[in-house]
């Protein structure tokens, strides 16, 4: 059993430990790197091969399309778990009983009134505000209704603030989609189930009795599911480097929904039902877009396609596909941009461009599919990834809080200038 790493720089050899995962992943802890080599560091861009941290809450494996919370597998969880019961799973490590279940859901309901004077903040917003800014600014309001700072070796505390923001989100997200609709913002009932609520505030009407559509109920619950963690992705990084120089949890989800927005992660779904109206509007001509794609010289990406870490199907999309069929018959829609996404798919897993950088269907390729079928405007298809990856980005907040993590602060190398004297203006 190999327990070292060894180095050899010039003349010099170093030797670093080696660390094992649950799941038999190795690692080299350079952490002496630096002191022993006199300044040798390591450079990884887009950190492929540099891992952040240790964590016990997901696990993933892109080769296998392995896709597991706290052990759970993805496809149990989206087919027999409630959300708010993952939810649970995510931040506390075990699922839980009825009783536990009933009073997580009992305490978020009594943190779920958002202060009055956030309407005055949303109001401001311009109409064609994009959701996602108004999600974000919104969020880091909230510290500023919440100020005081949570003592995270407070287990109340902590808890405290979980039920909070898990309790106000939604409302946040329900309330930036009535904007983009001009309808009044309003609350749902604390009668109804986590994502009953969710829906009744995102789609009720002030004039009419809202009923919920159990189609509709079960597919947005399996998607939040599918989306609620994936490890160390671009925003929960962002997430868990923003709090690690103990920034407050409502301000780190802010900078987590920011880094969500971009079209190369969370904004895929966006981009990806915009690409696939343009593939549509313009014939359906895929061979097109496929050529698009594969053109060093055209920035087009086939979006939705592709991942850092998978590189066999994304297990999410295989879910989603199936639930995007299902939910169009069973809502009786029959769109066709589903047909040139299934066109689509089938040209890229048999075009060797696609075939031999491993470029599959990820979570964002369906799902833009079945949030438009429920009537969610495409804007606002990267807001619900958020309300789903909200859990997840807890989760990983409150693990890299309690395991006392050291505020990240990576390192450089400097390709800049070498010293050189300053020259008097009149001189330049
Ligand atoms: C999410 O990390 C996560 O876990 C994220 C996520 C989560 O749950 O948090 O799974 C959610 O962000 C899913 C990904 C959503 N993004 C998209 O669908 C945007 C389109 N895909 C890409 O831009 C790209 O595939 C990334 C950003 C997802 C991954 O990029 P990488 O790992 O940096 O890979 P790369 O850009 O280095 O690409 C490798 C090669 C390149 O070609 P070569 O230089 O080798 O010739 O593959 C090509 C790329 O040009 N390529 C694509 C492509 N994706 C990669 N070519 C065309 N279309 C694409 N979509």
């Amino acid at each position: 059993m190999i327990d070292k790493a060894k180095l050899q720089i010039g003349e010099n050899s170093y030797e670093f430990p080696l660390i094992e995962g649950t799941e038999n992943e190795i690692a080299i802890d350079i952490k002496t790197l630096r002191s022993l080599s006199n300044g040798v560091i390591t450079i990884d861009a887009g950190y492929k091969n540099t891992g952040a941290c240790k964590s016990a809450i997901t696990f993933l494996d892109g080769e296998k399309g392995i896709l597991r919370y706290r052990g759970y597998s993805i496809e149990e969880l989206a087919e027999k778990a409630d959300f708010l019961e993952v939810a649970y799973l995510l931040i506390f490590g075990e699922l839980p009983t009825k009783e536990e279940l009933a009073q997580f859901h009992l305490d978020i309901k009594d943190k779920a009134i958002v202060d009055d004077d956030v309407r005055k903040i949303i109001d401001a917003f311009p109409k064609t505000a994009h959701p996602m800014g108004i999600l974000s600014s919104l969020t880091s309001a909230l510290t500023a209704f919440n100020p005081t700072s949570v003592n995270v070796d407070s287990k109340e505390e902590m808890y405290g603030a979980i039920v909070k923001i898990m309790g106000k989100f939604p409302v946040l997200v329900a309330w930036a989609m009535r904007k983009i609709n001009g309808l009044p913002l309003n609350y749902g009932s604390n009668s109804l189930g986590y994502v009953e609520n969710v829906m009744s505030m995102m789609f009720a009407k002030p004039n009419e009795e809202y009923t919920i559509n159990p189609i509709v109920k079960d597919a947005l619950n399996k998607l939040l599911i599918l989306h609620a963690d994936h490890e160390q992705n671009c925003s929960t990084s962002t997430v868990r480097i923003v709090g690690s120089s103990h920034a407050g949890l409502f301000a780190s989800l802010s900078a987590g929904i920011s880094a969500l927005w971009g079209p190369l992660h969370g904004g895929a779904n966006q981009a990806v039902l915009e690409m696939l109206e343009a593939i549509k509007a313009d014939g359906g001509d895929t061979k097109k877009y496929m050529a698009k794609a594969k053109d060093k010289n055209d920035p087009f990406r086939l979006m939705g396609f592709g991942h850092r870490v998978y590189k066999n199907f994304d297990p999410r999309a295989k879910i989603i596909k199936v639930a995007a069929d299902q939910v169009l018959n069973d809502l009786g829609i029959n769109d066709p941009i589903l047909d040139v996404a299934k066109a689509l798919e089938q040209e890229a897993l048999n075009d060797p461009y696609f075939v031999d950088r491993k470029l599959y269907p990820n979570v964002d390729f369906y799902s833009g599919i079945i949030y438009r079928a429920m009537g969610i405007p495409v804007e606002m298809f990267t807001v619900m990834f958020a309300l789903g990856r909200l859990p997840g980005w807890i989760a990983q907040w409150r693990e890299m809080r309690l395991g006392k993590e050291p505020i990240g602060r990576p390192r450089q190398i400097y390709t800049g200038e070498t010293h050189r004297g300053f020259n008097n203006i009149s001189q330049r």
